[in-house]
């Protein structure tokens, strides 16, 4: 609605309204002297107040825009010109976003995504990429046509948007609905999820394998021979005999036809070992190491019944498959024990019994006596006297027959007394044993 009001309380002789249009074209709103003639084009829509001389405009279209003159003539006196001009503001409506293509491959296409309105005067644009406006052009992203295209070149898997288009003029806002894009990509990043630990014969194994992909990754599933066994993201069968415990998942992006892979494997060839097989007490330090092959294996060390502690004689290394002992005592015989898991599949792996002595390692067994002269020492083998004397009986590669009882006969020559003292060594076949000198 326009109103021009030439606030002066004279009643005018005359007044006369115009319209002039850009090319000069003026075209007479209304004139009023005696009577008041309106153009008939104006009649319905305009108001006239003969005493200030305004005039009121309604129903206002785009093409009311221009300039609007007044000339009045009071009864005396010099006349009285004016003007306006008048802006028609239009409301957005219809505010819409376009791309030029939705087939988009990651790195290697482009897109124009244009802004399209139905209505609206004196507009501004804004793009949107979620919820942070789109500012500064880049290389990669490039505002243009006066803000009505967004173009964003070698599109991104990042680039999904949701993007929008706010337009907005003096009396509007409007804004589009999102527009999300779906870059072709992946697949990347694929992983099986197992829901149990263990897998026991005759349980269900539900396997379920994830991967990032655009179109969403078609599924193969396979066992440790190569050989289909399933399809789908998710998979389940009942664990069998007959199961090698490796399940590997494909995953195929149907339109770039890429493939990538995740195994997963249960544990097997878990092997506990020691750098050495021989240990002194108080002196030596030993390194366990527990290996296994199969997926992620994850280790954890038990001593008896619970878990090792982490000290200053006591560390644990490389990814949890290492356990050193700085200083070994007859105490840390545990049983330490091994336990290896992944997802699919747990073992646990008993240290050697490290009281028992190595089959073919050498063994020094020694004696000593309070006695006054120093007691001679003598030894025995299961109630047979050896040759040996002195206070170390040292065995050379050591075998089962050498198990048995050990004594240690002290001889005081001035009183004549005897003592002797008998040890049980059980020389094993263990793997890697553990020998702790004793005194006797
Ligand atoms: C000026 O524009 C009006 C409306 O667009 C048209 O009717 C008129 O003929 C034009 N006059 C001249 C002189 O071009
Ligand atoms: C003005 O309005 C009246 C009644 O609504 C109508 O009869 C007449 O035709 C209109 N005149 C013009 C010029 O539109
Ligand atoms: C879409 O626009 C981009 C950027 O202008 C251009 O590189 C690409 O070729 C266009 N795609 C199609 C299908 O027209
Ligand atoms: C888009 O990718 C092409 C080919 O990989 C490369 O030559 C070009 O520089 C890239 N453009 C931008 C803006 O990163
Ligand atoms: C859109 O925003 C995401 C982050 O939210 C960004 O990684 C991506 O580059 C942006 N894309 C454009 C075209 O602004
Ligand atoms: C659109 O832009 C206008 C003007 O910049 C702003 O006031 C309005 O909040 C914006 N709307 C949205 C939804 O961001
Ligand atoms: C075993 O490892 C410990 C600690 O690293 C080391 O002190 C010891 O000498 C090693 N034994 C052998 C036989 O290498
Ligand atoms: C080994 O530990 C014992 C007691 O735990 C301690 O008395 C001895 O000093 C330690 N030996 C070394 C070499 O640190
Ligand atoms: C094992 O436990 C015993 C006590 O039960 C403790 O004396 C010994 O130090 C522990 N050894 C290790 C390696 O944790
Ligand atoms: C072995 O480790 C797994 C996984 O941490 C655990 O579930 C299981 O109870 C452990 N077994 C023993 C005997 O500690
Ligand atoms: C050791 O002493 C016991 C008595 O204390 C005796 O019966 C045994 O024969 C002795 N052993 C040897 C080898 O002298
Ligand atoms: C007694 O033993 C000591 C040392 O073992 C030796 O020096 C000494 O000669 C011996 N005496 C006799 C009487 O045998």
């Amino acid at each position: 609605m326009l109103k021009v009001d030439q606030s002066s309380p004279l009643v005018m002789a005359s007044v006369a309204w115009t319209f002039n249009l850009a090319n000069g074209t003026v075209i007479p709103i209304l004139t009023s002297a005696v009577e008041t003639i309106t153009a008939p084009e104006y009649i319905n829509r305009t108001k006239f107040d003969s005493i200030t001389g305004s005039l009121e405009l309604s129903s206002l279209t785009l093409d009311d825009t221009g300039l609007y003159e007044v000339m009045m003539i009071p009864p005396w006196g010099h006349p009285l010109p004016g003007e306006c001009n008048l802006q028609v503001q239009v409301r957005v409506s219809g505010v819409t976003v376009t791309p030029n293509t939705t087939e988009l491959l990651e790195f290697s296409s482009s897109v124009r995504i244009s802004c399209h309105v139905s209505t609206g005067t004196s507009l501004s644009y804004l793009w949107m990429n979620g919820s942070s406006e789109i500012t500064v052009s880049s290389d990669r992203v490039q505002v243009g046509d006066g803000g009505t295209s967004l173009t964003i070149l070698n599109v991104t898997r990042y680039d999904r948007g949701p993007y929008t288009c706010n337009v907005s003029n003096l009396i509007s806002t409007q804004e589009s609905a999102p527009l999300t894009l779906h870059p072709i990509y992946g697949p990347v990043s694929i992983q099986i999820y197992v829901q149990v630990d263990q897998v026991q014969i005759g349980q269900v194994l539900h396997l379920s394998c994830r991967a990032e992909s655009t179109p969403p990754a078609d599924f193969t599933w396979m066992n440790g021979m190569n050989e289909e066994i399933g399809s789908g993201a998710d998979f389940q069968k009942t664990a069998t005999l007959l199961d090698s415990g490796e399940y590997t998942c494909l995953a195929v992006n149907s339109i770039t036809k890429l493939e990538l892979r995740a195994v997963q494997k249960a544990i097997s060839n878990v092997e506990l070992k020691t750098n050495d097989t021989v240990f002194v007490e108080f002196r030596d330090s030993a390194v366990f190491t527990c290996s296994a092959k199969g997926s992620s294996p994850s280790f954890l060390w038990m001593n008896g019944s619970s878990m090792v502690t982490v000290g200053n004689w006591v560390q644990i290394g490389a990814g949890g498959s290492t356990l050193t002992i700085l200083n070994m005592t007859r105490y840390d015989q545990g049983p330490l024990t091994c336990n290896v898991s992944n997802s699919v599949s747990n073992f646990i792996l008993p240290s050697p019994n490290i009281s028992d002595f190595l089959l073919g390692s050498d063994l020094n067994v020694s004696c000593s006596a309070q006695s006054n002269p120093h007691a001679q020492l003598k030894w025995a083998f299961q109630g047979d006297r050896l040759t040996t004397t002195g206070p170390e009986l040292k065995l050379h590669s050591v075998s089962e027959k050498d198990s048995g009882l050990y004594s240690c006969l002290a001889y005081n020559n001035v009183t004549q007394l005897y003592s002797n003292i008998t040890k049980s060594i059980n020389i094993g076949r263990n793997l890697c044993n553990l020998c702790i000198c004793i005194s006797i």
